[in-house]
């Protein structure tokens, strides 16, 4: 099983990095024998989505097909997506744009949103309202958000982290490896060749 985590600040050394990054070790320490690809969008620096994206050159030739055959080979994905401007992340958003080629399709994800404050409701209702149309991505009912994030910090959490937290995420990532390995099926039955968009 793949687990591909995708880190959607637009800040290098973010709190979303660094979310994710406990999130990916969490997952390692917990589950034996999964594989994991962790993908930093600040680091990565992907262009906005453009036409030339299908004629394979520049960024969009060996650069984003590595990325694209790490995301194909994924069974499930963590996005971790800071609020901003009561929004989520133009990085996030245009993340899907590029996944045009089933990368995403019919597989569950998580959404883990993250902010400095008491914010981060506004990037999950985003992204479950609006991303998964062409992406076919399986959002699972369950999120995480981390709210105080910089007091984030498990086994010694700031006042402001409540107790239930670690709990909530070790149950929400249980979940979310028993969507991953219950819908592999689904798969089988997936035509991107007939309806490759969504309605
Ligand atoms: C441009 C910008 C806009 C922000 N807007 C919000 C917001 O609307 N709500 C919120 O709770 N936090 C907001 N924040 C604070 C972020 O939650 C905080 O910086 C968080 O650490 C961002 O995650 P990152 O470090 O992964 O980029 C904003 C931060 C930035 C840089």
């Amino acid at each position: 099983m793949k687990i591909s985590i995708i880190s959607a600040s637009l800040r290098t050394n973010s709190q979303s990095k660094r979310i994710s990054d406990f999130l990916h070790d969490n997952l390692l320490n917990n589950k034996s024998g999964l594989e994991m690809f962790s993908l930093d969008l600040a680091d990565a620096s992907l262009p906005l989505w453009s036409p030339e994206k299908k004629n394979g050159k520049g960024v969009w030739g060996q650069t984003w097909r590595l990325i694209s055959d790490k995301l194909i080979e994924s069974d499930g994905f963590i996005f971790v997506v800071p609020e901003y401007g009561g929004m989520a992340t133009p990085a996030a958003k245009n993340f899907f744009l590029l996944c045009g080629d089933g990368e995403l399709s019919h597989k569950p994800g998580l959404i883990v949103s993250v902010s400095s404050g008491n914010g981060g409701a506004y990037p999950i209702t985003e992204l479950r309202s609006s991303s998964y149309k062409n992406t076919h991505i399986m959002w699972i009912p369950e999120n995480i958000i981390i709210r105080n994030v910089e007091e984030f910090n498990p086994g010694n959490h700031g006042d402001n982290i409540p107790e239930w937290l670690d709990d909530r995420i070790d149950y929400v990532l249980k979940i979310l490896l028993a969507y991953v390995s219950n819908m592999k099926p689904l798969r089988e039955l997936i035509n991107r060749k007939d309806f490759g968009n969504g309605m």
